[in-house]
């Protein structure tokens, strides 16, 4: 029970990872927000994780790329519970494609929510969280925010701003105690967004079948299996733990040993 009556928010919390992350807050006590633009799911998420886990939980729907909303949303949760420990920054889209076919608005909306919509988040977090003198703020990151990904410019674009974001805030929020980092997952072939939407769009977008993209990205990592959610949220519950109270402005591989730097 790490996290007994911390209050922690996880954008993008409605469904996949982000999920799974407040499920894993709620079963070590935590407060968990979960806050997503899909506002039933959301609702939904927080209702069954808060009955499961015997704490409290609220659904929201929130766009994290709506300053005002997002500002709103802050005001109301530092209102209900006095505080917010943890900021999960977790809400992400990728559309996948070739850079001379690449729709401009579509390559605009991909950097809109991965990264304006991390730094608009964090900006009202840490307006919290520098009052409160503490905080954690952790970025679901990817391991293309390390590396460039084929014919998917607009998410790692976005993903290697969101490091450099990250390594930002922790300079400017270590004065008040408030660490901030991020995760770089690896791909997470089980999850929502693989089974809902990548295999499709990489097949198409690559030229190839849905199981040569399932060989091609399992092979590519030396331990030999895709990510797990649990994979994901054992290092977050981590880094958001007081165990990792010297860590601050690091963007942690759990990539299976695809991404070492
Ligand atoms: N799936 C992977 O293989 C993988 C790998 C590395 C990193 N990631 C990252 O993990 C995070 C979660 O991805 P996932 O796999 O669970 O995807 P997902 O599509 O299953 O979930 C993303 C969630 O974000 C929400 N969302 C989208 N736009 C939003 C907005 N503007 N405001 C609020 N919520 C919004 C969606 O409604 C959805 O519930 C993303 O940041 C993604 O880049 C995923």
């Amino acid at each position: 029970m790490r996290f007994k009556d911390k209050v922690a928010l996880v954008t993008g919390g409605a469904q996949g990872l982000g999920q799974a992350i407040c499920e894993r807050f709620a079963s070590e006590g935590a407060v968990v927000i979960a806050a997503d633009i899909n506002e039933d799911k959301a609702k939904a998420t927080a209702k069954e994780i808060g009955e499961k886990y015997g704490v409290t939980t609220l659904g929201l729907g929130l766009d994290v790329t709506d300053d005002f909303a997002v500002h709103t949303a802050m005001e109301d949760i530092d209102g209900n519970f006095g505080r917010l420990d943890i900021l999960i920054a977790n809400a992400g889209i990728l559309k996948a494609g070739e850079i001379t076919m690449f729709p401009v608005s579509e390559w605009r909306q991909v950097i809109e929510v991965n990264l304006v919509g991390y730094m608009i988040c964090a900006k009202h977090a840490c307006q919290i969280m520098q009052r409160q003198k503490s905080g954690v703020i952790i970025q679901i990151n990817s391991k293309s925010g390390k590396k460039g990904s084929f014919r998917n410019s607009a998410y790692a674009a976005s993903k290697f701003g969101g490091i450099g974001l990250t390594q930002s805030l922790a300079l400017e929020m270590a004065q008040f105690g408030v660490r901030v980092n991020a995760v770089c997952p690896g791909n997470l072939l089980d999850g929502t967004l693989w089974q809902d939407s990548l295999f499709e769009q990489y097949a198409h977008t690559q030229g190839i079948s849905v199981e040569d993209v399932r060989r091609k990205y399992m092979d590519q990592v030396p331990l030999g299996r895709g990510c797990t959610y649990d994979d994901v949220t054992n290092a977050v519950a981590f880094i958001a733990s007081d165990e990792a109270s010297y860590m601050t402005g690091q963007a942690i591989n759990i990539t299976g040993g695809q991404e070492m730097r």
